[in-house]
């Protein structure tokens, strides 16, 4: 079932126990663009310059202008003045409140909560050789249940758990640090099966329905009630 993903309320911010997801379009008008390059740090200004293409910028720089612009309105503060700090595998946080970025293709997902630690991760599929990667990345319980579907929904469900991998791997913080195969993901029950020195039911997994093709996922502490807006674009998504 396809679930709209609405404009967001003139004011307010998420409740403790609340997460709000925002997914934005990442090729915005010239003006709009350039609105958004203005936010950022020196050091936000020269990673925008090494990118190699204008379009590989844009997208970067939408990205991260619209984080700020999310995070200031959850802390009342300018765009601009948002202080990012980093965990130790790279993991952008701020003082007070929970956050969570991922880019793909055309679009950004966020994640902000006062009290939930969360992750989120949007792909646009593009690999081909997805059973060389599952038996490669995946852990053996979520093999097997990849393996027992039939093409192509074998494929789509790659997607689903790969996304749902990386939340988590971003949930924690601990990104690539961690092994993909040291712990096991259901989708379909929206939980961690078990994870390596960790506590995994300390965390929720929630698939999303972005727009097709694009598959994302959201983990987070606990068992948050979600609400879906979209972020600098007029129309509704389904
Ligand atoms: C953080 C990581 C897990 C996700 O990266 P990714 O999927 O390439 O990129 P996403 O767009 O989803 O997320 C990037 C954002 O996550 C955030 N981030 C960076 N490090 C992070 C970390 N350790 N934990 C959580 N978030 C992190 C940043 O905001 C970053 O934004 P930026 O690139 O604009 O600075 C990264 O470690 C990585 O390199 N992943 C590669 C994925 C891969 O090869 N997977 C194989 C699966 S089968």
């Amino acid at each position: 079932m396809s679930i709209d993903w609405l404009q967001p309320p003139a004011e307010g911010e998420p409740a403790e126990g609340e997460v709000w997801l925002f997914l934005a379009r990442l090729d915005p008008a010239p003006a709009r663009l350039q609105a958004l390059r203005a936010f950022l740090s020196p050091r936000e200004e020269q990673r925008a310059l090494s990118f190699a293409t204008d379009a590989l910028r844009g997208h970067w720089v939408a990205a991260r202008g619209m984080l700020r612009e999310i995070v200031g309105r959850a802390q009342d503060c300018p765009p601009a003045e948002v202080a990012f700090q980093y965990g130790a595998h790279g993991k952008p946080f701020v003082d007070g409140l929970h956050f969570n970025v991922s880019h793909s293709g055309d679009y950004a997902l966020y994640a902000i909560s006062p009290d939930l630690e969360v992750g989120v991760d949007v792909e646009l599929p593009r690999i081909r050789r997805t059973d060389a990667l599952a038996r490669r990345f995946f852990a053996p319980g979520e093999q097997e249940r990849l393996f027992a579907l039939d093409e192509p929904a074998r494929a789509v469900a790659f997607f689903k758990l790969w996304t749902c991998k990386e939340a988590f791997l971003k949930a924690t913080g601990e990104g690539l640090s961690r092994s993909l195969r040291s712990y096991e993901i259901n989708p379909t029950q929206g939980c961690v099966l078990w994870a390596k020195g960790a506590d995994a039911t300390r965390w929720s997994v929630h698939p999303l329905d972005p727009p097709a093709p694009y598959e994302a996922a959201l983990v987070s502490e606990g068992t948050p009630s979600i609400r879906r807006y979209l972020h600098g674009t007029p129309k509704t998504i389904k």
